[in-house]
């Protein structure tokens, strides 16, 4: 039997077809609320399930205790609060109580929500509570104040025709990658999140997880990230060529989550974990530093966190890895936990380098990078 969505079921808000049309002719009257990119794809996350127990927009009782307690209203885990800000002179406009579609900026309909409550969330205490720092600097942070107080909350359908994926062969809804784990048979799935493209570092991680389990779901964010990251459509080039010349094929899936980057290391951790166990993921690898950005948070910080939850409520597995480097000495891979080294006998990689080096029109060594993916990103800085 496959592991349970979070909360137990599955949650499906998403509309298709018929229906949808039937819905849109229907509501086409409604009012019409522009919303970010980012609150569009938590719409699409909320819609397909990956987001379960989540119905909707959180509304003030699930938002408080999300950000002061990490759960739900219900007590169910929950790390990152998942909610709809729109400015001032919408969040006057709409009533709870009336039913709004959610649209671009151009215009198009993503979604219906049945507004049940609006609120003025505390900015300063979600960034020192689920940030754990109030600085702007810090880019989760800075957006939180971009996107201001003013929150709309309530259930959503979600128009799934509408949404045009930036790789649609690699795109699958929680159901499907559920029922791909299903055909190929694989009871136990490692899933690996990632915001860069994958190094030697990322690959050892990925390798050792996959000797304990079926398979491995390398399920790459693709959604909203910094402007210093490196783009998903080069990353997915460079994903493809590791995954060809460096992986048996029969062990390991491709598939994009289209989510937003909120860069809140450790509860980010958790709520990562969740959005995979949702996909149908038993294990999930956090390594050193997991979604952190400059020195907010400690190396470790992101597996710590782990032990505030209820392994029983979680259910996934978190597999966690120390900081792995290339050992001089066994000409390997390898952590402190399996390397005699001293520490002058460690080369350390990290995204950050790497992209320095790039920068600076400097080769990748292969400690780094297997060859095949240098030279997409060498090919991708050049051009840069
Ligand atoms: S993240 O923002 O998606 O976490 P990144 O793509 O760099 O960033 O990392 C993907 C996963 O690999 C995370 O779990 C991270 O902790 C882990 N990781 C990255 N580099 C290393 C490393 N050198 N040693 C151990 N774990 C690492």
């Amino acid at each position: 039997m496959s592991i349970p969505a979070h909360g137990g079921t599955l949650v499906d808000r998403a509309v298709q077809g018929a229906q949808a049309q039937q819905l849109l002719e229907e509501y086409k009257g409604a009012l019409r609320v522009p919303v970010s990119y980012r609150v569009l794809s938590d719409a699409y996350l909320i819609g397909v399930g990956a987001l379960s127990p989540l119905e909707g927009f959180m509304g003030k009782e699930d938002y408080q205790s999300v950000v002061e307690k990490m759960h739900l209203a219900t007590g169910l885990v929950f790390a990152i609060p998942v909610t709809l800000t729109v400015p001032l002179k919408q969040y006057q406009q709409v009533v709870p109580g009336d039913e709004v579609l959610l649209t671009d900026a151009a215009g198009t309909v993503y979604a219906i929500m049945a507004v049940q409550e609006k609120f003025e969330r505390d900015i300063e205490r979600e960034a020192v509570l689920v940030y754990r720092t109030d600085d702007r600097n810090h880019p989760g942070v800075a957006k939180l104040f971009e996107e201001g107080p003013y929150v709309l909350a309530g259930p959503i359908r979600y128009f799934l025709d509408r949404f045009q994926p930036e790789f649609p062969e690699h795109t699958l809804t929680p159901a499907e990658t559920r029922a791909a784990f299903q055909k190929r048979g694989w009871k136990t799935i490692v899933a690996f999140q990632t915001r860069n493209p994958m190094h030697r570092a990322h690959e050892y991680l990925t390798k050792c997880a996959l000797e304990i389990v079926d398979g491995l779901l390398i399920h790459p964010l693709v959604g909203e990230t910094k402007s210093d990251d490196i783009p998903a459509a080069v990353r997915m080039e460079c994903y493809q060529a590791l995954i060809r010349h460096y992986y048996p094929q029969d062990r390991v899936m491709l598939s994009v989550l289209p989510a937003a980057m909120r860069y809140a290391g450790p509860r980010e951790a958790i709520f990562h974990a969740i959005l995979r166990k949702n996909y149908g993921c038993t294990h999930f690898i956090v390594g050193r530093d997991h979604a952190g950005v400059g020195n907010y948070y400690g190396t470790y910080d992101a597996q710590r966190i782990f032990d505030e939850v209820d392994p029983e409520q979680l259910q996934i597995t978190p597999l966690m890895f120390e900081h792995a480097f290339w050992c001089t000495v066994t000409g390997g891979m390898a952590t402190t936990k399996t390397s005699p080294s001293t520490p002058e006998q460690r080369i350390f990689l990290s995204g950050t380098k790497v992209r320095q080096l790039l920068r600076e029109g400097k080769s990748l060594p292969p400690e780094f990078t297997r060859p095949e993916v240098a030279q997409i990103l060498q090919r991708w800085a050049q051009g840069q």
